[in-house]
């Protein structure tokens, strides 16, 4: 078994986002008993939620499930849990250093995107472009799975 946690700030509009649309690919390869998947934010501000309106649209629109997906703050815990913890952007990736243990790698999306030419996927929750943050979200997911596929040989 694979354990992939998305990591955002709030877990409300790009790693749920991230989440849904992983979910989506690996369910589609027939992985989903391979592969566990699941988002958090480094804030708790919206712990329990579902995703922001805007997510929920660009899912929608893509047919996409979404209707499980409720936010939570990571926990020190899942740095032992899951095998990529996957943020999306550098500010993500600066608080989830300092709180992983010492040798934890930590990724960001894009680390894994092809078409992409950014290294941040954007906070849409501040530019309202969450049709442009699903194309990147999907360039890293696609790149992800290809990667973790390879890995396992
Ligand atoms: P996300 O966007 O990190 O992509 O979920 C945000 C959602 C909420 C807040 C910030 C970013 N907030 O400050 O409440």
């Amino acid at each position: 078994m694979t354990h992939v946690l998305f990591v955002c700030l709030g877990n409300i509009c790009r790693s749920p986002m991230a989440e849904a649309v992983f979910r989506h690919l690996v369910e589609a390869k027939g992985l989903s008993g391979q592969i566990s998947i699941d988002s958090a934010g480094i804030g708790g501000w919206h712990a329990g939620e579902r995703p922001h309106a805007g997510t929920q649209k660009i899912l929608k629109e893509k047919g996409i499930a979404h209707d499980t997906l409720r936010a939570r703050q990571i926990s020190p815990d899942d740095f032992a849990a899951y095998d990529y913890v996957v943020c999306m952007d550098e500010e993500n990736l600066s608080a989830l250093m300092r709180m992983a243990p010492s040798g934890k790698k930590v990724y960001r999306l894009l680390d894994f995107a092809t078409a992409a030419n950014e290294q941040n996927v954007e906070d849409p929750y501040y530019t309202g472009r969450f049709s442009y943050v699903y194309d990147l979200v999907e360039d890293g997911c696609n790149g992800l799975l290809e990667h973790i596929q390879a890995k396992k040989g």
